[in-house]
């Protein structure tokens, strides 16, 4: 295990600069850019850029000898064939830096211009700087932009933090391709008292909101407050806030389904509460989850509510 991490965050640094420089020289990728409404400020904001076509573009541009392509491949941007060699592991793809809290560069996740180019997303695998399971995309631009944050959101995607800062609700942050972990919860409550999760309108969103939900149980002390955003079937926070603009979208945020009424309500949907069997199977359900919330007022009001339901 390495103790000085210093070279590999000034590499990265040099990577995510490299990036930005290309945006500018080509065509497709600033076409997309205003395609999807990316303005220059935010660009520059979020140091957007371009990793070009060609499989040693990094490497050439900071690879230049054995030491410094030691650290590419420790730092994730390159990968091997079986013969060994080694590329590039990014190539035309817009790329979104990922920075720790303290702003250094960690991490990339880079976005193909058309989806037959493969997919979606590629995000750098874990490395000594990266640990998906406790970063959270933007929460650096969320701290500069707020000195106190009262309320906080989560969302999927890069874009859709991205769409929500620019359009003047600097609150997002995504957790990047995975699951809200137990460790990103705690990061979240950390930063506000208020965590509001907003997945997107689709199947898997939904499945998302409830692994939150798990995730954020055993955080839930000290007056800290978990709430759900649903969007409409089809919309991401993107979308939406293209389509609504920054105050019908913070209507959302403020008017968001409070933990405990998703609870009951998911661990209910499929039970008849008339019947003493039905109020077995919500009592069932819900009291190993109850039971993983810490000791305070709210696990003791959840104990009731169960109580008065079942
Ligand atoms: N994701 C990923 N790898 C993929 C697809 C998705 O890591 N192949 C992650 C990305 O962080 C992405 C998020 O999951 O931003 C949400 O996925 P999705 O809703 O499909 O993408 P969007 O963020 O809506 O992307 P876009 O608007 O650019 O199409
Ligand atoms: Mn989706
Ligand atoms: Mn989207
Ligand atoms: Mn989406
Ligand atoms: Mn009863």
């Amino acid at each position: 295990p390495r103790e000085d991490k210093t070279d590999l965050y000034a590499l990265l640094d040099a990577a995510a600069n490299w990036y930005q420089q290309q945006l500018p020289k080509n065509p497709d990728a600033q076409a997309y850019c205003r395609k999807r409404g990316l303005d220059a400020d935010t660009i520059a904001r979020f140091r957007l850029g371009w990793a070009p076509a060609g499989f040693d573009g990094v490497i050439k541009a900071l690879g230049s000898n054995e030491r410094r392509m030691q650290l590419l491949n420790e730092a994730g941007m390159v990968a091997s064939n079986e013969r060994g060699n080694k590329y590039d592991r990014f190539r035309e793809r817009l790329m979104f830096p990922i920075l720790d809290r303290r702003g250094r560069v960690i991490a990339f996740g880079g976005r193909v211009l058309q989806s037959e180019q493969g997919p979606k997303y590629l995000n750098s695998p874990e490395t000594p700087l990266f640990h998906k399971g406790r970063e959270l995309f933007a929460l650096w631009q969320v701290k500069q932009a707020n000195a106190k944050l009262e309320r906080i959101v989560v969302v999927e995607g890069y874009m859709d933090v991205i769409a929500l800062h620019q359009a003047g609700l600097p609150i997002a942050v995504a957790t990047l391709g995975t699951a809200t972990t137990p460790e990103h919860t705690e990061i979240l409550f950390r930063a506000a008292p208020d965590v509001v999760f907003c997945f997107d309108g689709d199947r898997a969103g939904r499945a998302a909101a409830w692994k939150a939900l798990d995730a954020a149980l055993p955080r839930l002390r000290d007056g800290r407050q978990a709430y759900f955003l649903f969007l409409p079937d089809g919309e991401d926070p993107d979308s939406l806030v293209r389509k609504e603009g920054r105050d019908g979208f913070e209507k959302r945020i403020r008017e968001a389904t409070p933990l405990s009424d998703y609870f009951f309500g998911e661990l209910s949907h499929d039970v008849n509460l008339s019947s003493l069997d039905g109020r077995a199977r919500l009592a069932e359900r819900a009291r190993p989850l109850i039971a993983r919330l810490p000791d305070g007022a709210f696990r003791d009001l959840m104990a009731q509510e169960l109580e008065k339901r079942s």
